[in-house]
């Protein structure tokens, strides 16, 4: 591996002479990552869209800032970067009259100082683990709340932040609204007015719209396209639509994500793959195969698929609608699907060791094809 960090060294006798001020250690260069050559051509090169992975930050368990290996490995691919839960509102909200910025800024600075784009995720979700208690038992005036809510932390990273996900996941699988604790308050308008407070607050940041499984099931792409037609015949403004793509090897059908991202295109807005993992089980059918390892085969047939989603991807969308290709997660044992599945899996792009130097998988490769076919 190369990369040695060519920062100058201080030594601790220099106490005389001051370094001249080019070369003083400010904050800035102290999150200042040295690139590291991994052997592989740079994905964000290579992407002429942004490019993006989601990592654990703050007090999460292997956070971002105590594995420098994840540190190397985003600041050597991706100009893109999402936190993976401490943007999330609990985290920011943790009390009605009380924001907490100090983990989410340091992510957030330590991504710019590295020339890295933050695409925030997400003002509001229904998971349970995410919404702050207080809000569950709020006795007061709900719009001027969750007004609040969306205002502050956009107005807060407004300049720092390019893109946001400000609605997650607001429909039901079968169709209509999901019922989730803002519907039930809200109503129907809690979505236009979410994204109407995000542009009073931030009118530069993109705004999105992100959900899943919005292939392959017509009814909740329904739902969706007919928000985004009423969001444009009453001016409610919203930039784009996340497709989270977690997907497995033999599920959806290419043919859907076609179709589906074919729809999602005729709007007019971005659209972005914006959770992408593709783990090697599928844990919902017994009927494929189940790999107790990352074998040549499974890892084989997942090169296959990341290729085949993405290269879709990169032909359903034209360029000017490309929001961009985001994976959730860098490093195989640091995904999210690990917890799910209860067992060991491989869904991401990078493998080796824990601690690093960590290693571009079959699954790397493939983003590299579809890129570089473009
Ligand atoms: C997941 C995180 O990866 C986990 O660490 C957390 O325990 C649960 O949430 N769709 C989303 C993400 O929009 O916010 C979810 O992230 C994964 C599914």
């Amino acid at each position: 591996m190369g990369g040695d960090d060519a920062r100058p060294e201080l030594s601790s006798d220099a106490v005389e002479v001051a370094p001249p001020s080019d070369t003083e250690v400010s904050a800035e260069d102290d999150i200042l990552v040295p690139l590291i050559d991994d052997g592989a051509p740079r994905l964000r090169e290579l992407a002429e869209l942004p490019i993006g992975a989601t990592v654990a930050a703050g007090t999460e368990y292997r956070s971002v800032f105590d594995v420098p290996a994840t540190q190397q490995t985003v600041v050597r691919h991706f100009d893109t970067v999402t936190a993976e839960n401490i943007m999330k509102m609990r985290y920011l909200h943790p009390e009605q009259d009380r924001f907490d910025f100090e983990e989410a800024d340091r992510l957030v600075d330590w991504a710019r100082a590295n020339d890295i784009d933050v695409h925030g995720h997400t003002f509001i979700w229904h998971a349970d683990y995410q919404i702050p208690e207080w809000m569950l038992d709020l006795d007061g005036d709900w719009n001027a709340m969750m007004d609040d809510h969306v205002e502050t932390i956009a107005a807060h990273f407004a300049g720092r932040v390019a893109s946001w996900d400000v609605v997650n996941e607001a429909f039901a699988d079968d169709g209509g609204y999901r019922d989730t604790l803002f519907l039930r308050n809200g109503g129907p308008e809690y979505l236009p007015r979410a994204f109407l407070a995000a542009r009073r607050a931030d009118p530069e940041a993109e705004l999105y719209y992100n959900d899943y499984g919005l292939e392959c099931n017509q009814v909740k792409l329904d739902e969706v396209l007919a928000m985004v037609d009423r969001f444009a015949a009453d001016g409610t403004p919203i930039d784009g639509i996340g497709v989270q793509m977690h997907v497995q090897l033999d599920w959806p059908e290419l043919s859907c994500i076609e179709d589906a991202l074919g729809q999602l295109v005729a709007t007019g807005l971005k659209i972005r793959v914006s959770e992408m993992d593709v783990p090697v089980n599928n844990i919902y059918n017994p009927d494929t195969p189940a790999y107790g390892e990352l074998t040549t085969e499974a890892a084989e047939r997942q090169r296959v698929r990341y290729r085949e989603v993405l290269t879709t991807y990169l032909n359903v969308v034209p360029p000017d609608q490309r929001g961009g290709i985001a994976f959730w997660g860098v490093w195989d044992g640091d995904s999210w699907l690990l917890s799910i599945a209860g067992a060991d899996d491989w869904p991401l792009l990078f493998g080796g060791p824990a601690d690093g130097p960590y290693e571009p998988k079959p699954s790397f490769y493939a983003v590299v094809e579809a890129l570089g076919a473009e």
